[in-house]
């Protein structure tokens, strides 16, 4: 009892005090669990977690700055030029409500409000089924400071496979990203082979990447292709992991995984391409060198099909220096389609970008691109002090202006396949997700669900006797849908809401 009044009190406290300052319960939990807990649980490479009030409270002050800078988080494309999947769905209005909440000394907010914290499979697959565990040899690392090691599995299948469904189990929380080609020439296989430990590493060789299949990192889901599309991968041909672990794991052993998916019925399978369709040699101000102390621009412009191709995913490479890189392309008739533009180029978060959509390239498209280079003294990364001329070349200090593009032959109505994941559709039925606010009411009630949501439905509201009283069709975006219920009598009510998943139903009280 006692503490039920405590909380009232404070809560009426907190109302009068903070006014229009956002509440944990109602607006930033939805915002934290929906954007950054996906990475930011037990068992990941993020640091901390973010998985409760108390766990962002204590690190607010850094998340404030992760924020306010824009690290946090992490999506270095612009999503007002172009909408991939997985993209975090924060608008600056939104990170401007989490920053004057931290400011504010996060208030709670109601409790009846605040959102279950979302749960996540630690270990376990996220692909309908696994047709082969691509597993490194177990791995001690060997160094406290950042290491960066390519891993070579060989596959000795009979037969060509289609890969499907792809993704990485890491073996541990210290690692920070995972590349995943396919290495068709021995050149991997020789290296590691010369290495006497697992893999190997820059100073024995650099790997040949036949098909650099996807970029993986913390948070990340499995990439999976359209049902029966598949990257071939033929008979002898090896897999390579790129694993780049973060500092502090001298002695710990790693054995990361990478599952893999492949198309049942390859009779009728579409081959996946991966090409640079942009690269140094389709630079119209090249060729790329930096010269100190300056910020350099550069254009590529390509016209690499004459026949009509349907985009998948894209993924623009620079190294430190990068700043920005955008690529858009022009069809035949002239209309200009943005591809991609990281406006904000982070080494350290390299995606591939997957569109919403299938993007079809039309035959006879041109490709163009501009890249924007930051070699002066304040550069983020700037490996150089005091910084010297960078140019094209394949350390991490050199530099590369280049694109990799997924793709395939466009068949008609490949623009209609959609590339969500389907698990990232919450089921908007089930009662459970939602409350009903407040109840009793005098006024009106709002319907509020565990996370935010797109879609339309119809709620009705009938009476102890089963008579229709009201009626009200909706569009629901975010995460409340509010009722007028004042002209209702006073009396116990059903309020049934229907949506594209079902419908469900939930007592309240007017008074
Ligand atoms: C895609 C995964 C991912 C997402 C999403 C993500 N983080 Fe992170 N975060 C990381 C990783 C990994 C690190 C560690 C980076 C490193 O060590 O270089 C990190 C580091 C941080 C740090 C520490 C920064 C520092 O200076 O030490 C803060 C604070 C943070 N994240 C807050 C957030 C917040 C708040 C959100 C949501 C708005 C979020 N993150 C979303 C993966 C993520």
């Amino acid at each position: 009892m006692k503490r039920t009044i405590l909380l009232t009190f404070s809560l009426f406290w907190m109302t009068q005090l903070f006014g229009q300052v956002p509440t944990w319960s109602e607006d930033i939990a939805p915002m934290i669990y929906g954007n950054c807990s996906k990475c930011h649980h037990e068992g990941t490479a993020a640091p901390f977690s973010l998985m409760s009030y108390e766990d962002m409270v204590e690190n607010s002050l850094t998340a404030y700055f992760a924020m306010e800078e824009g690290w946090m988080p992490p999506w270095p494309a612009d999503p007002e030029y172009r909408h991939f999947i997985d993209e975090p769905d924060l608008t600056d209005e939104d990170i401007a409500d989490i920053l004057t909440w931290i400011e504010n000394g996060h208030p709670f907010g109601d409790p009846e409000l605040e959102p279950a914290a979302p749960t996540f499979e630690t270990s376990g697959s996220l692909l309908d089924h696994v047709d082969f565990v691509a597993a490194i040899e177990p791995y001690t690392l060997q160094y406290n400071t950042d290491e960066t090691r390519w891993f070579v599995i060989p596959t000795n299948f009979s037969e060509t496979k289609y890969i499907n469904g792809i993704e990485v189990i890491a073996g541990t929380d210290l690692v920070h990203h995972a590349d995943i080609s396919i290495d068709a020439t021995s050149t991997s296989a020789n290296y590691d082979a010369q290495d006497p430990l697992p893999g190997f590493n820059s100073q024995t060789g650099s790997p040949n990447y036949s098909f650099y299949m996807n970029a993986w990192q913390p948070g990340a889901g499995p990439a999976r292709y359209p049902d029966n599309w598949g990257i071939p991968l033929y008979p002898g041909e090896d897999l390579v992991l790129e694993i780049h672990y973060g500092p502090g794991g001298a002695e710990m052993i790693d054995e990361t995984i990478m599952n893999l998916q492949f198309v049942e019925d390859p009779v009728n399978v579409r081959p996946i391409s991966v090409g640079w369709l942009l690269s140094s040699g389709n630079m119209t101000d090249g060729p790329l060198v930096m010269p100190p102390n300056q910020i350099s621009t550069f254009h590529q412009e390509a016209v690499p099909f004459n026949s009509d191709k349907s985009l998948i995913s894209i993924c623009p490479h620079m190294h430190l220096i990068g700043a920005s890189y955008k690529v858009w392309m022009v069809t035949p008739d002239n209309v200009s389609v943005p591809l991609v533009y990281v406006d904000n180029w982070d080494f350290h978060w390299q995606f591939y970008y997957t569109y919403p959509y299938i993007q079809k390239i039309p035959a006879g498209s041109t490709i163009y691109s501009e890249a924007v280079y930051d070699n002066t003294v304040t550069s983020t990364y700037q490996p150089n002090n005091p910084p010297i001329t960078i140019q094209n070349g394949p350390n991490t200090t050199d530099e590369m202006m280049l694109t990799y593009f997924i793709y395939a032959n466009y068949q008609e109505g490949d623009e209609d396949i959609s590339m969500t994941p389907p698990t990232l559709v919450p089921e908007i039925a089930s009662a459970a997700d939602w409350r009903i606010f407040p109840n009793p009411t005098a006024s009106d009630v709002t319907l509020i669900h565990q996370y935010n949501l797109q879609d339309q439905g119809s709620i009705e509201i009938f009476d102890m006797a089963g008579a229709l009283v009201y009626t009200e069709k909706f569009s629901f975006v975010g995460r409340t849908f509010t009722v007028d219920v004042s002209d209702l009598p006073a009396g116990s009510y059903q309020l049934q809401w229907t949506t594209s998943k079902g419908s469900s139903a939930r007592a309240f009280v007017k008074i």
